[in-house]
């Protein structure tokens, strides 16, 4: 098996399940003409992001790291009238980026983009008062993503579902040694996921047009 085919097996499931959407391409296309890297989740997971907060019945999703809002957009389509979604990022040339996409695709409304360090946000909505969220989308820093679980689960309910992207990254999450600050993220986050009584969980591994990787989901079984 190589990158190739799974890059035609994505395209073959993307253009048979995938509707498409002028705004989600849009927002893909402008976000890579500014610059920002091409690194959001593919159209069939940004659905699949999509499916689960229907499934979920979400009303106030959270996300952590914005990018050009191509995410962003899958999720808050899955809102229903009066939701809502906060997502997180940390440069604002890439949260202006995403601003414009979101608008073009007609959510402004529902969508708030909060500028700056995720680590400096998260408590600013705790104090807030800015939860629970029913969806926590964790796809920032990896390397603060042990921080980023302890403040989803502050940010949770009992069936809050939380999702992360990058957890495998071309398996490199088995090196113990590792020198990557990304790769020791991801393993630590599932440890705490792992050690974590609160969560019931798992991870899935996913090859396709951005190469292997994959996602853990959690869902909070009891108080936060
Ligand atoms: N969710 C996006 C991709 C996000 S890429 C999508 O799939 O479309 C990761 C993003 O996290 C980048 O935009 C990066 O700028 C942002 N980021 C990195 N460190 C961060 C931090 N400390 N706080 C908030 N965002 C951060
Ligand atoms: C990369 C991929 C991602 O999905 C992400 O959120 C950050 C970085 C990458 O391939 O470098
Ligand atoms: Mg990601």
């Amino acid at each position: 098996m190589t990158d190739v085919r799974w890059r035609e097996v994505d395209r073959y499931f993307t253009d048979l399940l995938v509707r498409p959407d002028p705004a989600l391409d849009a927002a893909r296309d402008v976000s890579a003409a500014a610059g920002l890297p091409s690194i959001e989740v593919t159209a069939n997971q940004g659905k699949l992001l999509q499916l689960l907060a229907q499934i979920q019945g979400a009303r106030a999703i959270l996300e952590l790291g914005t990018l050009g809002g191509y995410s962003t957009i899958w999720l808050a389509r899955a809102l229903p009238s009066g939701g809502r979604l906060i997502t997180l990022e940390l440069d604002p040339r890439y949260a202006e980026v995403a601003r414009s996409n979101v608008a073009q695709a007609g959510l402004a409304d529902l969508v708030e983009i909060r500028v700056g360090p995720a680590l400096d946000t998260l408590p600013r909505l705790a104090a807030e008062g800015a939860g629970p969220f029913d969806l926590i989308f964790i796809d920032a820093d990896k390397a603060s993503y042990p921080e980023y679980l302890a403040w989803a689960l502050e940010l949770s309910r009992p069936g809050t579902l939380i999702i992360a992207d990058n957890v495998v990254r071309d398996g490199a999450v088995l090196d113990a040694s590792s020198e990557d600050p990304s790769v020791q993220g991801a393993r630590r986050f599932t440890e705490l996921l792992a050690a974590e009584p609160r969560v019931t969980s798992t991870a899935i591994q996913t090859v396709g047009s951005k190469g292997y990787d994959g996602f853990a989901l959690a869902l909070v079984t009891a108080d936060t």
